[in-house]
């Protein structure tokens, strides 16, 4: 089974079956307006040293939305989020759950690489933000998933830990999207062990869309 095979590449053993299916992508001319004026940034001090900005990607109505805190080397090479080693597990991850990368939206706090893959800061992320809260209106995800601390703590305004703000739903934004938070896919290639509890995260996720999803339609 194609599914096992994801989860035996996780090195998880067990799991149980979900099904949900996604729409096709659709562009509309607000995201050509945001995606040059992303393009175009020069807001913070980030823009010199980057190759290229680092958009997002992915089904422009996604029912699940994913955010990882900013592009590293391969990201910036590429223009692509979650494209390096991570990147890789992130799809293996979010596989588990029936998603292609094609069938969710991923992007990042910030657009721009911070030099050596250093944490943002918090002026780089009042500035960025700004785009990534235009891209949550545009999306209008059912779910946010927020991957690692930074993300978290940024979206989320605390500085509790990570593990304290698993399997809840939490709030995001005016409009109070739903956001569930899991580990970060570079934390879980050094910490294979938490694979696990990843894991039961995303079953959470799934659980959580399939509710909503069922209520909005
Ligand atoms: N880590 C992130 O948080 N985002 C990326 O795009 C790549 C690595």
């Amino acid at each position: 089974m194609q599914q096992e095979h994801y989860l035996q590449a996780l090195g998880i053993q067990s799991f149980e079956r979900r099904h949900l299916t996604c729409p096709t992508a659709q562009t509309t001319p607000d995201w050509d307006n945001l995606q040059s004026r992303v393009a175009a940034c020069t807001a913070c001090s980030l823009h010199q040293g980057r190759t290229q900005t680092v958009f997002g990607v992915g089904n422009r109505e996604a029912k699940l939305m994913i955010i990882g805190e900013a592009p590293g080397f391969h990201e910036d090479q590429q223009g692509e989020p979650f494209v390096g080693r991570a990147g890789q597990l992130l799809t293996a991850m979010i596989k588990t759950i029936g998603f292609d990368r094609k069938d969710v939206f991923i992007a990042n706090i910030l657009k721009c690489r911070p030099p050596n893959n250093r944490d943002p800061n918090a002026e780089e992320v009042a500035t960025c933000t700004p785009f990534l809260d235009q891209q949550i209106a545009l999306v209008q995800p059912i779910l946010l998933m927020a991957v690692g601390r930074i993300a978290s703590h940024y979206l989320l305004n605390t500085k509790s830990s990570l593990e304290s703000l698993r399997n809840k739903i939490h709030v995001y934004g005016e409009n109070s999207i739903p956001l569930i938070v899991t580990y970060h896919p570079a934390y879980l290639l050094r910490n294979p062990a938490d694979k696990k509890k990843a894991y039961a995260d995303l079953l959470f996720i799934h659980k959580t869309l399939s509710k909503h999803h069922g209520e909005s339609s």
